[in-house]
């Protein structure tokens, strides 16, 4: 009797052991998927702003960098290995007092401007719409423009897209002729101003529907191109600019942007350092992040009520985290570190944005090259790629794959940082804390499952369980497996350790009759792929 009841202890503690370790689980319906991931979720954006473009793309055909046509070769080429979708120019603020003849002809001759927004400092426009449209061909890239509504017209809009995009004889494609370019570009994406409530014209939201409607009467498709209208939209939670704009435009409109940047600090006024910020800041950053979900799903709703079909898409056209500027640099040219959290908040956005993916077909991360959440910075002739870079190039297995819906039990983490994040917003919380596991599953072309698989939790290792549903899956796919990490949650790369943050093989999964199980290690993210 002693021997059965120990006998039975020992079973049942093991038991309760396996429960409490396998309490991260996911179901996963592999036959169920009917979404496709748009692989313009992973698009970027390039404005004028500080060392963005100047110095950081474009240093011009006489620089000693090593440069081809100008552009700077070592970020050409990290660029291009991002299969980057899109990417979005001028602006930004800078788009609503850029007049696109400043930025064509002959270089010696185009005049210098100030960058009111940014620093006050001179725009020599080296880099126009000849220069912008080459980089997008050379990285592969679909281009998107933003038209300057606040301060410019209906014709000057209507001149620029003819200049670009007209194949027959006329004094603007001539023009353009001359400049160097015989044949017109195709520009699909164009916005129709950016953030019009405040830098863009500070309009209300019926005087910019009105805008937005004669506007994009204007933006016309010569020739055979076909404009994909952008509306500019709202942030955070403006959810009556929204409603506003769906009701009065949807009908004109191709999509309605959204913008929302992560602040783990107290707000616009202390935004919170980028590196050497230890375990609350970790924590704020990554809760600030999460809350673009609450964001997306309220937008959706109210676009859901005017356009059930789902014709207009939401564009997350600026998202990211922004913190305050590093000391010693121009606090107008937003040059922020880029550390492992912000690795963890791109990586929770963009599972956020594909879990979207029958609303969400567009979005750019703010910014490109030494602005904000960069995915490279560069120091003179030196260049080091972001912990952010590795996860844009982690997600590339999810480009234009459809998205597998998950049912997901995920242990949740808690502290009391909360109320700081939120107190920004007017928010009643659903629930405290933060998921300790985000993640994104999705089958290519080819049948594979892949999976992004994020442990936000900044002390403890996690297991998660995906039971897959639907599929046989015999094996991981050779060499899908990779693992980001740091060795502290504000871990970043530098000039002097530029790989301290970068993908290393992951040897962790388990895969045993269709269940795969990964232990991930603390503020850490995984790819990995089974067929
Ligand atoms: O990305 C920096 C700025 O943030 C953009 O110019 C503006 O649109 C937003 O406020």
């Amino acid at each position: 009797m002693k021997n059965f009841l120990l006998i039975l202890i020992a079973v049942l503690s093991n038991y309760s052991g396996q429960l409490l370790a396998q309490t991260n689980t996911v179901i996963v319906n592999a036959d169920q998927g009917t979404d496709n991931i748009s692989e313009h979720i992973y698009g970027q954006f390039s404005e004028h702003l500080g060392r963005g473009i100047y110095e950081g793309i474009w240093v011009g055909p006489d620089s000693e960098i090593p440069n081809q046509e100008g552009y700077r070769t070592d970020v050409l080429n990290a660029l291009k290995e991002l299969q980057i979708p899109n990417i979005r120019w001028p602006g930004g603020c800078f788009a609503d007092e850029y007049s696109w003849r400043d930025g064509i002809g002959p270089r010696e001759d185009r005049p210098v401007r100030i960058n009111t927004h940014w620093g006050g400092v001179a725009e020599d426009n080296s880099f126009g719409t000849h220069e912008f449209l080459r980089f997008a061909e050379l990285i592969g890239a679909e281009p998107y423009i933003s038209a300057n509504v606040g301060s410019g017209s209906p014709a000057e809009m209507n001149k620029w897209i003819e200049y670009m995009t007209y194949d027959g004889e006329s004094e603007l494609a001539n023009l353009r002729r001359e400049n160097g370019r015989d044949e017109p570009w195709k520009i699909k994406f164009f916005g129709i101003g950016n953030e019009s409530w405040g830098c863009g014209g500070t309009m209300t939201a019926d005087f910019y529907a009105n805008q937005y409607r004669l506007y994009q009467t204007y933006a016309k498709n010569y020739s055979d191109n076909d404009l994909f209208k952008i509306a500019s939209g709202s942030n955070d939670l403006d959810y009556k600019w929204t409603e506003t704009l769906m009701r009065e435009a949807a009908g004109s409109m191709d999509a309605i942007s959204l913008h929302y940047y992560s602040i783990p600090g107290e707000g616009w006024s202390d935004k919170g350092v980028s590196a050497n910020f230890g375990e609350e800041m970790y924590y704020r950053g990554i809760k600030a992040g999460l809350l673009l979900d609450e964001f997306i799903t309220r937008h959706k709703t109210v676009m859901d009520k005017y356009d059930p079909a789902k014709k207009v898409v939401l564009a997350v056209d600026e998202w990211g985290i922004w913190t305050n500027p590093l000391e010693g640099t121009n606090p107008g040219f937003l040059e922020q570190q880029n550390s492992i959290r912000d690795a963890l908040i791109a990586s929770s956005s963009l599972d956020i944005m594909n879990s979207h993916a029958d609303r969400v077909k567009l979005a750019n991360i703010a910014q490109t090259v030494n602005v904000l959440q960069a995915m490279v910075i560069t120091d003179g002739p030196k260049m080091l790629l972001t912990p952010t870079y590795h996860v844009f190039n982690m997600y590339k297995v999810h480009h234009n794959a459809t998205l597998i819906p998950v049912f997901n039990n995920i242990d949740r983490y808690e502290t009391e940082w909360d109320e700081p994040v939120v107190s920004r917003f007017d928010l009643e919380l659903d629930e405290p804390g933060i998921p300790v596991i985000s993640s994104t599953v999705s089958k290519d072309k080819e049948g594979r499952i892949h999976f992004t698989v994020s442990n936000l939790h900044p002390n403890d290792t996690q297991e998660v369980t995906f039971e897959i549903r639907g599929m046989n899956v015999n094996k991981i796919v050779q060499g899908s497996a990779k693992l980001l990490t740091g060795n502290s949650v504000d871990a970043i790369n530098t000039f002097n350790n530029p790989d301290q943050v970068q993908p290393a093989a992951y040897k962790d999964a388990k895969l045993n009759n269709g269940k795969l199980t990964l232990k991930i290690p603390k503020h850490s993210l995984v790819v990995i792929g089974l067929e």
